[in-house]
């Protein structure tokens, strides 16, 4: 194994929701390996923030407000990034949004507004980038699915429910698209600490059940995420198509002792 399997360098990356949490560590770990990275999101104040921020390191980018939950913005933002720098090798879906609510008290357009973004978002943004990918025969489709699209969780039931999707998804897509020579893989992070968070990070005796409940014993910084992406981005994961890589330190696969969380 060498270094340079981990090496992006001519390779174009869109990062979806890139100007906050864990979006922000993944852009800016794909600079870092060397891409040009589309830097996208619905913030256009953070994302002038992260463009400059992007200049002031010499690394090449551009900067797209971007829902992915609205359709022709989605094709228009695609295209002008294709046309901007010839091609689109890499996309991290990673946009998305949680609702926490006891499924009794949801309504239908709370539910259809989760899965617009996190899901048909999602799909879109995949299916908006794959003919500029087969165009050049490569390509990286990575997508923040969680723990949640593994395991069940009271009170989150949409949220749940969207992050399977992205994991069936991305078992469908990795057999569409395989031929094409592009690959999908999903990623599924525990509990890391962004802004999504926020409010469960103020509730110490949460923090804590999170910390006794995962084997690391910790929650992730969101530093951790880039390097599965990076992986996942590059050479190194070229026959590794259709995978669910859980970054949770190890919380998902195992049951707690008593006392250990829930
Ligand atoms: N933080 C965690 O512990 C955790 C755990 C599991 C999965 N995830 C997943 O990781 C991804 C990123 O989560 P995060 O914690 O960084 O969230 P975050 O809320 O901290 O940041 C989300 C970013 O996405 C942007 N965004 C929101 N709606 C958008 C839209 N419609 N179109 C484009 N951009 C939009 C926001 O402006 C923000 O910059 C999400 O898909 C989330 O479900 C996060």
């Amino acid at each position: 194994m060498t270094q340079n399997v981990f090496d992006l360098s001519g390779k174009v990356a869109i990062v979806t929701g890139s100007a906050g949490g864990l979006g922000k560590t993944i852009a800016k770990a794909l600079a870092e390996a060397g891409a040009t990275v589309a830097l996208t999101d619905i913030n256009t104040d953070a994302l002038d923030e992260q463009k400059a921020n992007f200049e002031a390191n010499g690394w090449e980018c551009s900067a797209n407000r971007l829902d992915v939950a609205n359709e022709t913005e989605r094709k228009a933002v695609v295209d002008e990034i294709a046309s901007r720098f010839g091609r689109i090798d890499i996309l991290v879906n990673n946009a998305g949004v949680i609702l926490r609510k006891p499924a009794a008290e949801t309504t239908d357009s709370e539910f259809t507004n989760l899965l617009s973004i996190n899901l048909v978002g999602l799909f879109g943004m995949t299916t908006a980038v794959s003919g500029h990918m087969a165009k050049n025969g490569y390509g990286r489709i990575i997508s923040l699915s969680s723990i949640m699209g593994h395991i069940g969780r009271a009170g989150q039931a949409t949220y749940v429910a969207a992050k399977h999707g992205v994991v069936g998804l991305t078992k469908s897509f990795a057999a569409e698209y395989g031929p094409l020579g592009i690959t999908s893989n999903a990623i599924g992070p525990g509990y890391f600490r962004t802004d999504m968070n926020a409010e469960l990070l103020k509730d110490e005796q949460f923090v804590q059940s999170v910390e006794l409940r995962t084997p690391l014993r910790r929650w992730a910084d969101p530093d951790e995420i880039a390097g599965p992406i990076v992986f996942l981005s590059a050479p190194a994961s070229s026959f590794v198509n259709g995978q669910f890589l859980m970054i949770d330190g190890g919380l998902a696969v195992t049951v707690p002792a008593p006392g250990q969380g829930s």
